[in-house]
């Protein structure tokens, strides 16, 4: 069977290293694998536009900062194609099908959707269309028969909606339509990478996160002001490493080659962690390590990033014919759909009798 990858990001802001570990990183080496036969990358617009209603303009522009993003992490528009949602209307048509195989009930209790509500106050009016994403997220999966989701913790509610009304499709209309399953990350600490002020979440209305696009300065600044264990006050006290911001991204971007060039005197990171736990150990000296850690990443991305912003309209050209391939396989599985639904009307020579 072909192995197909689908994934994608709503473009509400540029992406931060949350994205990056959580989802970018495993796509490029997912990319990079040859495993995959076909690898779609789609800007999700038309579900920022799902709660974003009133600000199409933020979503515009971002278009181009998660694409900058995209191509700097190093996806390679060669290896996988690049597209934006909203110039597939196949995928809002197989979503309009979609929409009779699943109960209000069963969005009702989707714990991202559910945790969302909550986030933006759409408690007392949430938007139809808001509710609704994801069942859009099926088509999107579906539509390029994808058989892997790369993607963060909290797409798991989606995948799974996606599997059942893939099942019911097919139960319904006869076998059609392929059933996904999740990648996610394996390291635990990507999963869910905290913001700098240690809330669960990195998000832009919080300004806690590190950008890709962050400059050198803004890196340290935000590494030297992270949020760590309250009751660290001194050096020689004994500190919390679990639930802590710093270990945890340390957990999620240090590696042993770091230690050798940035750490010699510490083996790696469990005698670096035993040392806070016993005290003696402060944080600026696990603040300033973690710094040059995120740095000797991110430096690299920063400049294929600036090198991409230089040649805008070429990623233009690349968003354009990402769109034009991904649209066409979109309506080849619309077409077997139709025909499953027996909806081929002007197809099907019976039609007339
Ligand atoms: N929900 C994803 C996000 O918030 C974007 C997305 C839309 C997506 N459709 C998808 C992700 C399909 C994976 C598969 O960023």
């Amino acid at each position: 069977m072909n192995q197909i990858i689908l994934t994608g990001d709503r473009p509400t802001g540029r992406l931060h290293v949350g994205h990056y570990v959580g989802s970018l990183k495993e796509r490029v080496r997912l990319q990079n694998s040859g495993s995959f036969n076909e690898i779609y990358i789609m800007i999700a617009d038309a579900q920022a536009l799902t709660d974003n209603a009133e600000h199409p303009e933020k979503v515009r522009q971002n278009i181009a900062q998660v694409a900058l993003d995209y191509l700097a992490c190093g996806l390679d528009p060669e290896k996988s194609t690049i597209f934006i949602q909203s110039m597939i209307p196949e995928l809002t048509e197989l979503t309009f099908y979609y929409m009779n195989l699943v109960t209000v009930s069963r969005v009702q209790r989707n714990p991202t959707v559910k945790s969302e509500i909550q986030m933006r106050n759409f408690e007392a009016s949430i938007p139809v269309g808001f509710f609704c994403y994801p069942i859009s997220q099926a088509a999107d999966i579906t539509a390029f028969r994808a058989t892997a989701v790369p993607a963060g913790e909290d797409q798991m509610p989606m995948v799974e909606q996606c599997k059942e009304i893939v099942h019911k499709f097919n139960t319904v209309y006869g076998n059609t339509l392929t059933e996904p399953l999740i990648m996610l990350p394996s390291n635990r600490a990507c999963m869910r990478l905290p913001g700098i002020d240690g809330k669960a979440k990195m998000s832009k209305s919080l300004g806690n996160c590190i950008y890709l696009s962050d400059e050198t300065e803004e890196i340290k600044a935000k590494v030297m002001s992270m949020f760590t264990n309250p009751n660290h006050l001194r050096v020689q006290d004994p500190g919390k490493v679990d639930g802590n911001p710093v270990f945890i991204y340390l957990e999620a971007f240090s590696r042993p080659e770091h230690f050798e060039e940035f750490l010699p005197e510490y083996n790696g990171l469990d005698e670096l962690k035993e040392h806070y736990k016993s005290g003696g150990l402060g944080d600026v000296k696990v603040k300033k390590f973690l710094n040059s850690v995120m740095q000797k990443e991110l430096a690299p991305i920063r400049e294929r990033r600036k090198m991409w912003e230089k040649r805008l309209p070429e990623v233009y050209d690349i968003l354009r014919a990402g769109t034009e391939t991904a649209k066409k396989v979109a309506a080849e599985t619309l077409h077997d759909v139709h025909h499953a639904m027996q909806i081929d009307y002007f197809e099907s020579k019976d039609f007339r009798r």
